[in-house]
């Protein structure tokens, strides 16, 4: 299958991101403390429904829940169970809907309530990390100028990139070709051309890069017990500036932040 979306895709490329936005802003303003994990998901759910749209995870390979809520240590792929959010907590909300046959594919991080200045830190440079990575990604460049810079970024502010999991292609299944690592790997990588729609998705460690994945057969958490976030945009490739799928647009029509 092409990894070149035609015009009629794209629309409703945009329109799949569109509603992973909005679907991310309403969980993440659900968020509080004294909420578990599980009413979040839930209300992820239920909200999903309520703008016409489904989980793009549930099901997928599985995963039994609508979204992946990985709290403080947690990593990605958080299963959401009877967990407590407490003041302070971080929480990476990744949500990818389908709408229309395509997927959108968001995350981002949020304290619960407020949280240290430390773990504000650490979701800034994470944030900034995939901006640094959106950047390079428009037609002509290569996949590891993505990576490339997202690694460097993360490491010249003290914090360490995840290596297990990557982006991807995103378009009618959740993760297509190609993958879109957080670090520079050996060898050549694929050239970006407009037209494909990829996951650009850094997930940073305060400490070491080393994950495991808890006996509930999903859960990433740190394997030395550290905070972690997840920032993620799904992105349109143009010969131009790189269109971000995944923002909700003002009324005027231009991009909000
Ligand atoms: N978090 C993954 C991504 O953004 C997808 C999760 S798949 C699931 O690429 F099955 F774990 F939900
Ligand atoms: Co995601
Ligand atoms: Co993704």
């Amino acid at each position: 299958m092409s990894l070149i979306k035609s015009g009629p895709e794209q629309e409703l490329m945009r329109a799949a991101g569109l509603l992973a936005a909005e679907v991310l802003d309403d969980i993440a303003a659900f968020i509080q403390p004294g909420v578990t994990t599980l009413q979040v998901d839930e209300f992820a759910g239920e909200t999903m429904k309520r703008r016409g749209c489904q989980s793009a995870f549930l099901g997928y390979r599985k995963y039994p829940r609508h979204t992946c809520l990985s709290v403080n240590e947690e990593v990605v792929h958080g299963l959401a169970g009877e967990r407590i959010l407490r003041f302070g907590d971080i929480v990476s909300i990744d949500c990818g809907v389908r709408y229309a046959g395509y997927v959108g594919d968001t995350a981002t991080t949020v304290a619960v309530g407020g949280c240290s200045a430390a773990a504000q830190r650490l979701m800034d440079v994470t944030q900034q990390a995939l901006h640094q990575g959106i950047a390079q990604a428009v037609a002509g460049n290569r996949v590891t100028d993505i990576s490339r810079a997202v690694q460097d970024f993360v490491e010249r502010n003290g914090f360490s990139v995840v290596r297990e999991f990557v982006g991807h292609g995103v378009g009618r299944s959740v993760h297509e070709e190609p993958q879109v690592p957080n670090f520079v790997d050996v060898g050549s990588s694929a050239k970006l051309r407009a037209g494909m729609t990829i996951a650009i998705e850094p997930m940073v460690n305060m400490g070491r890069p080393d994950v495991k994945i808890l006996k509930d057969g999903w859960t990433v958490v740190t394997q030395d017990g550290s905070l972690s976030a997840h920032f993620e945009h799904t992105v349109l490739i143009t010969t131009g500036a790189p269109e971000i799928l995944t923002c909700v647009r003002t009324p005027s029509g231009s991009k909000g932040a």
